[in-house]
């Protein structure tokens, strides 16, 4: 049997929800995979050529992942993935690689794990539940480490607005982008980010754009990413200073992330404006407006009748 798998991209924080909030974007990494002796992989796309094409690929240790929680054994498998979302830049392509790989093998057994499982796997093994969640279940996710595993809630998202990612041509990897993080930090600063947590999910569920611009402020992570990406301000202004309700950082960066409200020309006034603040700092990227993905991961059986 063999089995397809869609997984979309996610931005993970949204500025103040560092290591909880998490966004999926209509951007698509696939995976086809069937059983087999041993793990042989196929790329393409982002990582061709340079990501293990062995038992060491994170999709193929997904899908072992996946037998080991069923409790069945790995024989190995056949895997073809095709590779949409830039590696090492914030959007979640990790994530992306173990939901592909676990949803994968969870289908080739038959669904054995529940979703709650799922992400429960796919968190312990990132690291960090975020992405993951947004990469698993789609649309707006708020999660949660608990003692007994990873927790998600999904939330609408008001259709009025944009999403606009910057992608530079630079990568950064997600534990450099963590080592410089504080290991406790002033109880201002936490205190200034539940404010500004609860209000950003207030604000969207009340559809009040107006306080956006406030509700996305964070003290926890960017203040100190600016050493690594010390663009990131005058990038952020930029958009701003073009429309956007607010700009953060995708995840760990180096991607950015704008909310606009408006249609097409008001996102497109925002992108070219943080392509050229990004230039000015002498690093190249595109920015385009991508959609929210609502479905998650989303698997189906290839070759079975419809
Ligand atoms: N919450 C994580 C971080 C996301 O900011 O480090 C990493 O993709």
């Amino acid at each position: 049997m063999k089995v397809h798998v869609r997984v979309p991209a996610s931005s993970a924080n949204l500025g103040p929800g560092f290591d909880s909030l998490g966004l999926a974007l209509a951007l698509y990494n696939e995976v086809t995979a069937e059983e087999a002796e041993g793990v042989r992989v196929r790329i393409e796309g982002d990582g061709a050529g340079r990501l293990a094409v062995n038992e060491r690929n994170v999709v193929a240790r997904g899908v072992s992942a996946a037998y080991e929680a069923a409790g069945r054994r790995f024989p190995g498998c056949a895997l073809t993935c095709v590779n949409r979302i830039p590696l090492s830049r914030g959007l979640g392509s990790s994530a992306a690689a173990w939901v592909g790989g676990l949803v994968a093998g969870n289908s080739l057994l038959g669904s054995p794990l529940d979703r709650s499982t799922l992400l429960t796997l796919a968190a312990r093994a990132e690291g960090h539940p975020d992405n993951v969640a947004a990469a698993l279940l789609g649309g707006l996710t708020v999660s949660a480490g608990g003692s007994d595993g990873a927790i998600a809630v999904v939330l609408p998202v008001p259709s009025n607005l944009h999403w606009v990612t910057l992608i530079p041509e630079i990568t950064s990897a997600t534990s450099e982008a963590r080592a410089v993080l504080p290991s406790s930090v002033p109880r201002e600063d936490a205190v200034f980010n539940v404010q500004r947590v609860a209000l950003l999910l207030a604000a969207l569920q009340a559809g009040r754009l107006d306080v956006l611009g406030t509700a996305l402020d964070d003290r926890l992570h960017q203040p100190y990413r600016v050493r690594l990406f010390p663009w990131l301000p005058s990038v952020a202004d930029a958009a701003r200073k073009a429309g956007a309700l607010g700009c953060v950082l995708s995840g760990a960066g180096p991607a950015l992330l704008a909310v606009v409200a408006g249609g097409e020309r008001e996102s497109s006034a925002v992108a070219r404006a943080m392509e050229e603040a990004l230039a000015r700092a002498g690093i190249a990227g595109a920015a385009k407006a991508l959609a929210v993905d609502r479905e998650g991961a989303v698997s189906a059986k290839l070759g079975a009748p419809s």
